[in-house]
């Protein structure tokens, strides 16, 4: 019985791990440009949902975004992969230097969606229409644009928000933050505690 469950895990697991191959190659050909740009760099310097980085959230927007277009496919629903890769990956790059663009959080909220158009359009030769589309449309309904009249604007508007609250709680790879990172150092923090008493007590 034992051995079936783990069998049916490394499944599970090999697949999980081929579709993040996949998805992982979608995003470096589709987005190679945006990946390496100096925007995309700066990225990774900015936080971004109290404890990640624009970089970090927008990789995890990407990468959510990809995998729901593969579950359309499989229903027959036709999407625009590169198109949703280069939107996602631009979606939040007006955030950049939010501070000095935006003279408060709501603004940048309200208007950094045609901020991310401006910086797409500097970082790509050949801009996708639809990519823009589904950059300006993204916020739905927080912003000021209309609601997303693509299936794949749906998809990044949806990615982004699922995205958001995951990014609460995993945090950012490189500054190690996020609601599990400090769960765990606070757990540490009394483990040490107890055992600082407990050597007391023994002595
Ligand atoms: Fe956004
Ligand atoms: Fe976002």
């Amino acid at each position: 019985m034992n051995s079936n469950i783990e069998q049916l895990n490394n499944i599970i697991k090999e697949r999980r791990d081929n579709r993040n191959e996949r998805i992982k190659a979608d995003i470096e050909l589709y987005g190679r440009e945006v990946l390496e740009s100096e925007e995309m760099k700066q990225a990774y310097d900015q936080t971004h949902h109290l404890w990640s980085t624009v970089a970090e959230h927008t990789l995890r927007v990407t990468a959510s975004s990809v995998l729901i277009c593969y579950v359309l496919r499989k229903l027959h629903i036709n999407v625009n992969i590169p198109a949703v890769v280069i939107a996602a990956l631009c979606h939040d790059l007006g955030m950049l230097d939010r501070s000095e663009k935006f003279s408060s959080d709501k603004e940048a909220r309200r208007d950094h969606a045609e901020e991310s158009v401006k910086v797409a359009r500097e970082i790509l030769d050949d801009m996708p229409e639809m990519a823009e589309k589904i950059i300006e449309t993204h916020m739905w309904p927080m912003g000021k644009s209309d609601a997303p009249n693509t299936v794949e604007g749906v998809v990044v508007s949806v990615a982004d928000k699922y995205t958001a609250v995951k990014d609460l709680v995993k945090g950012s790879d490189s500054n190690d933050t996020g609601v599990n990172n400090t769960v765990r150092r606070y757990k540490e923090k009394v483990k040490d505690a107890v055992n600082s008493i407990r050597n007391d007590t023994d002595k």
